[in-house]
C-alpha cells in the first residue's frame, strides 16, 4: 500500500503522527508550505492575526506549488495538520483551496490525522466539504489530542504556542499531545493497511474507531459548537475593520483576545458543569454527532 502524505507542523508535532501512522507503508512525505509563513513560538500579535481568516476559511496566500509526479500512484491519500481557532490551520486551508491539489484529489481517498488540543469537530467539518469540493472522499479521521483537562491544557498550549515553553513544571503536565499517543497511532496506520487488503476502504472508519481513532469528550464538543458560532460573528466584525495584517483591525483583535481569556478560564468550566448537569437529556443529540463523524 502506497501512501502521499501531505503535512503541516510547526513544531513537528502531527508530522510525528504521520510518520508513526505510516510505519509499515511505502510513504512518500510532501510538505505543505504556505507562502504566508506563521511563527512560532507566535508574539501574541501574530497569533491572533490568524484567527478571523482561519475561521472565515480566507487563507492570506496559497502554497509552494506540489510536485505530484512521483505519487500519482498512490493508493491513499493522507493529511496530516492541526486545528486552528476551531477551524483547519491556514496552511491546511491553502492546501485544500489550491487548484493542483484539489485536481491530484479529485476521486482520492482521503485520511486525515489532526493533532491538535482538543476541540476538533467542526475542523473535521469543514474539511470534509473541502475534500468533497475536490470530489475527494474523507475514509478515515484520527485525532490525536491533549489529555489533560479543557482548562489545564489551556494553559500549557498558551506556555507552549506563545513562549516555546513545552515541558511539564512541577505543576503542569507537557503540553501537546503525549509522545506515547503520537507513537501509538502506527496502529491506525496496520488497521488502515489491513482493511486496504480486504478490498474496502468504505469500512475503514469504524475499524480506527474500534482501535480508538477519536476519543469523543461531550462536553468539549458543546463548548466547540457554540465556540464556533460566536467565532463567526467575531470573525466578521474584525474583517469589517480590515484585512489579514493591516494595522487597523488591532484593536477589535485586542477585544477578542480578551474576550478568549475569560471564555477560556471563566466561561468553559460553568458550560462544562451545566453540560454535565443536563447530559442525561441530550445523550442522544450528542450519540448522532458521534455516529456522523467521516
Ligand atoms: C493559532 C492557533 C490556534 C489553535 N486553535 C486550536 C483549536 O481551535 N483547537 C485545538 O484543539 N487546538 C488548537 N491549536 C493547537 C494546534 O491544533 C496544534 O496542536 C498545535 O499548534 C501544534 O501543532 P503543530 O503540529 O503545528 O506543531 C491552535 C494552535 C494555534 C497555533
Amino acid at each position: 500500500m502506497k501512501a502521499a502524505v501531505f503535512y503541516y507542523s510547526q513544531s513537528g508535532q502531527a508530522l510525528k503522527a504521520a510518520e508513526s501512522f505510516c510505519g509499515l507503508m511505502s510513504a512518500v512525505f510532501k510538505e505543505i508550505i504556505p507562502l504566508q509563513k506563521y511563527p512560532f513560538p507566535w508574539s501574541r500579535k501574530d497569533f491572533f492575526q490568524a484567527f478571523p481568516e482561519s475561521r472565515l476559511g480566507l487563507p492570506p496566500s496559497g502554497i509552494e506549488p506540489i510536485d505530484f509526479s512521483d505519487i500519482e500512484d498512490a493508493d491513499i491519500a493522507v493529511v496530516a495538520g492541526q486545528s486552528w481557532f476551531l477551524s483547519p490551520s491556514l496552511p491546511l486551508q491553502s492546501f485544500f483551496l489550491d487548484e493542483g491539489v484539489r485536481a491530484y484529489l479529485n476521486g482520492r481517498k482521503v485520511i486525515f490525522i489532526n493533532a491538535c488540543r482538543n476541540m476538533w469537530l467542526m475542523t473535521s467539518r469543514r474539511i470534509k466539504e473541502y475534500l468533497s469540493q475536490a470530489g475527494a472522499t474523507l475514509v478515515g479521521h484520527i485525532v490525536l489530542q491533549d489529555r489533560a483537562s479543557n482548562l489545564v491544557s489551556a494553559v500549557t498550549i498558551i506556555r507552549w504556542l506563545l513562549h516555546g515553553k513545552k515541558e511539564a513544571t512541577s505543576i503542569l503536565p507537557p503540553a501537546g499531545v503525549r509522545v506515547e499517543d503520537l507513537e501509538g497511532a502506527s496502529r491506525f496506520g496496520e488497521e488502515t493497511m489491513r482493511v486496504f487488503e480486504s478490498g474496502d476502504l468504505s469500512g475503514l472508519q469504524p475499524a480506527l474507531l474500534e482501535k480508538g481513532a477519536i476519543k469523543y469528550k461531550p462536553s468539549i464538543l458543546a463548548i466547540e459548537k457554540t465556540g464556533h458560532r460566536i467565532f463567526g460573528f467575531w470573525a466578521k466584525f474584525i474583517r469589517k475593520k480590515g484585512e489579514f495584517g493591516e494595522e487597523r483591525r488591532q484593536g477589535r483583535l485586542s477585544l477578542f483576545y480578551y474576550y478568549l481569556l475569560f471564555v477560556l478560564f471563566c466561561l468553559s468550566p460553568l458550560v462544562q458543569l451545566f453540560f454535565w448537569i443536563t447530559y442525561p437529556l441530550r445523550r442522544v443529540q450528542y450519540n448522532k454527532l458521534i455516529d456522523c463523524n467521516v
